[in-house]
């Protein structure tokens, strides 16, 4: 039985390669192509991978590409949950210049989801038993409803587990009016469903707070890179600043940071050590190149090094 089942409705095979120098016309030599399945949900499976912690995939997939993706999550130990689709998985491409080492990134356009095909996915999720938490985290495609997040909350609260959302924009808004366990905005996004052009940092807890008063969502994490996070309950408010890092790509920190979460959730640890592990994630991916996700090893430097420091 899987305790987690994490949700991708718009995974992506990462395709990194490398060249000297991008430049028009010419036919470039890029070598070293590596593939990783990647994708909001997927990349916290990973990383809770990463942790020792096993997790269900659960995400849209179709064609030979769809075939390679499992693949690639099953040399990974990760299980997976396909929900069919006619369309092939797609392919974003990441092409580092060598001369610069500037980092140029293709991300293609979303796969066509129909009307069956997203109605079949919240049936397989009604299908699922015995989980404790559900986490979705990343975009919609085109042709799924943004209350679709709102329709999940609805699924699991039956089974009496509970959702966990990373996503933003109007996707954020209707899973709030539903009402979910968790969300984890950065600033930006808190400030739209708040209903604010920008909002200050000091401004976050107030925001969570009457998010959580109106029921839409029972904690909500606000991370706010390397300057602060907050968590906020009903009753608990805890703020950690991030610890300083050597930064490589920054790719992948909000991933990590909920995978970071739902291992210290699922192995029932209080609110502040919760809010700990996800900075410590967040910040450990962040010491990595590229769309590489938290390391254990460095996950347990730095959580030694916050707790010496007393940051919590
Ligand atoms: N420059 C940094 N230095 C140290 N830690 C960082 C830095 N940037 C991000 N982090 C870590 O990653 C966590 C999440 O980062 P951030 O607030 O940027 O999330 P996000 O905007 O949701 O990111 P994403 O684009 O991956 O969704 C932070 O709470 C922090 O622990
Ligand atoms: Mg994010």
């Amino acid at each position: 039985m899987n305790k987690i089942i994490t949700v991708t409705l718009n995974p992506a095979i990462d395709k990194t390669t490398s060249t000297d120098k991008i430049v028009p016309e010419k036919k470039l030599r890029c070598v070293h192509p590596t593939y990783e399945p990647g994708g909001g949900g997927i990349n916290v499976s990973r990383a809770l991978s990463h942790l020792g912690c096993e997790s269900l995939a659960m995400y849209f997939s179709g064609g030979f590409n769809g075939n390679f993706f499992k693949k690639l999550l099953t040399k990974e130990n990760i299980q997976s949950l396909v929900v069919p689709v006619k369309t092939h998985i797609r392919t974003n491409i990441i092409v580092v210049e060598n001369t610069t080492g500037f980092q140029y990134r293709f991300g293609m356009e979303s796969q066509q989801v129909q009307p069956k095909d997203w109605k079949l996915f919240l049936k397989k999720l009604e299908e699922q038993s015995g989980y404790e938490y559900v986490v979705a985290s990343g975009s919609l495609p085109d042709g799924v409803p943004l209350d679709f997040f709102g329709r999940m909350s609805a699924i699991v609260k039956k089974a009496n587990a509970k959702l966990i959302v990373d996503t933003s924009g109007e996707a954020l808004q209707h899973a709030i009016q539903e009402g979910v366990f968790m969300i984890k905005p950065n600033l930006n996004e808190l400030s739209f469903l708040y209903g604010k052009e920008e909002l200050r940092m000091d401004e976050a807890v107030f925001a969570a707070k009457s998010i959580i008063n109106k029921k839409g969502c029972e904690v909500m994490v606000v991370s706010m890179g390397k300057d602060s996070s907050i968590l906020v309950t009903a009753n608990e408010n805890h703020q950690i600043v991030p610890p300083p890092v050597s930064v490589k790509s920054t790719v992948g920190a909000g991933d990590s940071m909920v995978a970071g979460m739902v291992y210290a959730l699922s192995h029932g640890m209080k609110w502040k050590d919760v809010l700990l592990y996800g900075v410590a994630c967040g910040s450990a991916a962040t010491m990595n190149n590229g769309t590489a996700l938290c390391k254990k090893e460095d996950v347990e430097k730095l959580l030694l090094q916050m707790k010496s420091e007393n940051k919590i």
